[in-house]
């Protein structure tokens, strides 16, 4: 084991979006022989794992969040033995392979949704899921007031097997993603199966899809005034965060550490307060979860510097390692949500330093290593996320961050398939934006991401450990990591001058063109060594 304790303590992480990834066989949708395709392009780029967004059997009514065979792969993107080939070869890449779990719901062509909507209610087949009669006189009211979090209820009525209008079951998520009933045992136990399966195959973790969503109020109350269904989690939500959560995961830890290689788990745990997330990585639980407190931070040097502060007080209490995060499948494009253009590429550049220096692991969501904005002009009738399509196109969705990657050339689909075809279009600019293009610029996006990652794996002072703030005036952080390491953030609009303790240091690496005097121009960071 290294110096700095088993590798998801320190790791960086890249998501793999699979259908948007890399295309084998010219269906526009990329799939697995595509991410094997191009393991060498990551292993280049420096990166330890990959996690993979899920590619199991689904109607893919929300993207393959719907799963209908849990041990198995859709055959658009492949095969069993495609995945067991995907992570002999990741391994031999040096890369381990984190696959994404989707516990909450299933699909509602999973067999078990199948067998309870042809059972009777009270049955064993109708208890694996959320049933319950409806309200009024006959039971046209929905149970509760609970909404989806893609936007209009939260409960869908059946025809019972006789014709007449039924129960209504739950679904936080689409109509087509049932919520799972956790206080079964039956469900349980068929989760440490698919978990054993998994990492009977050799994978080295998990992701975990709504992990802080498992465990509902038994008595189903009414959303109670000032309690949001989407967003973040607050203490006394009847569907959020509830402590009887943490039961299931101190059982999965069990199942993970009988296997040997440190395999691990990432939650998916969208909670307001980080006090509340670290009670997810107590020794027993859960390794590490998505810091989207520090994901949700505008573009500012209190707030970010708050939101690393918070992070890193509550998760030493519980021994857990932070990971830091910019961007992934569901928000929009950091290179967008910093203001987008020059200004939104000059911020996205000095934050890819300022994550990469911060202590613990990080996630680079695929794209983000080439400055890839969100997609905002992407037409209704190409628009596939149901998001979008339940709120009347309100929500845009979460299509504009997921468009297929440009690879290279100069024609769509640039590279990402063999022909034009990509499940999503992809912007005529793009071709500026490609791999191949970016590869051979030293002032691209790719090239500081490479930089940096070797960097940070050669230095001793990065990944795991602290840090220790320096002071710096107002837009300014400036922080040291032993040994002999300084990463120094301009946030503001205005240059900066050097903090006094970084006027004779090295400078290693920057994300803009800092004076010879160590002044930095606007939104830039620099990592220097002393
Ligand atoms: C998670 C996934 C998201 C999905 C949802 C429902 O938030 O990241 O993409 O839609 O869960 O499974």
């Amino acid at each position: 084991m290294s110096p700095d304790g088993p590798w998801w303590r320190h790791a960086v992480i890249y998501q793999v979006y699979v259908r948007s990834f890399a295309d084998s066989d010219g269906d526009g949708i990329g799939d697995l022989p595509g991410v094997r395709s191009r393991l060498a392009y990551l292993r280049d780029l420096g990166v330890d794992a990959l996690w993979l967004n899920p590619f199991y059997p689904s109607p893919q009514a929300d993207a393959g969040y719907d799963v209908s065979d849990y041990r198995d792969v859709d055959p658009r993107f492949g095969t069993l033995a495609d995945a067991d080939a995907l992570i002999a070869d990741a391994h031999a890449h040096g890369l381990r392979i984190i696959v994404d779990l989707v516990p909450n719901h299933t699909s509602d062509r999973h067999p078990w949704f199948r067998a309870a909507l042809a059972a009777p209610p009270g049955s064993r087949e109708r208890a694996r899921y959320l049933f319950r009669d409806g309200g009024g006189p006959d039971g046209s009211a929905p149970p509760n007031n609970w909404m989806s979090n893609f936007g209009g209820r939260a409960w869908t009525r059946v025809t019972e097997a006789d014709g007449s209008p039924g129960q209504w079951y739950l679904h936080l998520f689409a109509p087509e993603q049932p919520d799972l009933d956790w206080t079964n045992d039956e469900v349980r136990a068929e989760f440490h199966d698919i978990l054993r399966f998994w990492l009977d195959r050799g994978v080295d973790g998990f992701r975990i899809d709504v992990a802080h969503g498992l465990a509902k109020d038994p008595e189903m109350p009414d959303l109670g005034a000032g309690y949001a269904t989407g967003g973040q989690a607050v203490e006394g939500h009847p569907h959020w965060d509830l402590d009887e959560v943490h039961d299931v995961y101190r059982g999965w830890r069990r199942i993970a550490d009988a296997y040997p290689g440190d395999r691990t788990f990432v939650g998916e745990i969208w909670v307001a307060d980080p006090a509340r997330l670290a009670r997810y990585l107590r020794p027993d639980e859960l390794h590490t979860a998505f810091n989207f407190t520090f994901l949700v931070a505008p573009w500012e040097a209190g707030a970010l510097r708050a939101a690393v502060d918070e992070s890193m007080t509550e998760l030493a209490e519980v021994g857990a390692p932070a990971t830091w995060v910019l961007s992934n499948h569901d928000v929009t494009r950091h290179v967008t949500r910093y203001g987008g253009g020059a200004v939104g590429v000059r911020r996205a550049r000095a934050a890819a330093l300022l994550m990469l220096a911060l202590p613990g692991g990080a996630y680079v969501y695929q794209g983000e290593e080439l400055g890839l904005p969100e997609v905002e002009d992407l037409p209704g009738e190409v628009r596939q996320d149901p998001t979008f399509h339940r709120t009347g196109g309100i929500e845009p969705g979460r299509d504009g961050c997921r468009v297929p990657l440009p690879w290279s050339g100069t024609e769509p689909s640039y590279g990402f398939g063999p022909g034009a075809a990509s499940w999503l279009p992809q912007p005529a600019g793009w071709a500026e934006l490609t791999v191949e293009r970016q590869a051979g610029d030293p002032s691209s996006m790719l090239s500081l991401y490479r930089e940096a990652l070797r960097h940070r794996a050669a230095l001793p002072a990065l990944g795991a450990g602290t840090l220790t703030w320096l002071p710096a005036g107002g837009d300014v952080l400036a922080f040291g990591r032993d040994p002999g390491f300084v990463c120094v953030v301009n946030a503001g609009d205005r240059p900066a001058a050097a903090p006094p303790g970084v006027r004779d240091a090295r400078l290693l690496l920057a994300s803009g063109p800092v004076g010879d005097d160590g002044t930095l121009p606007p939104d830039t960071a620099a990592w220097y060594t002393t």
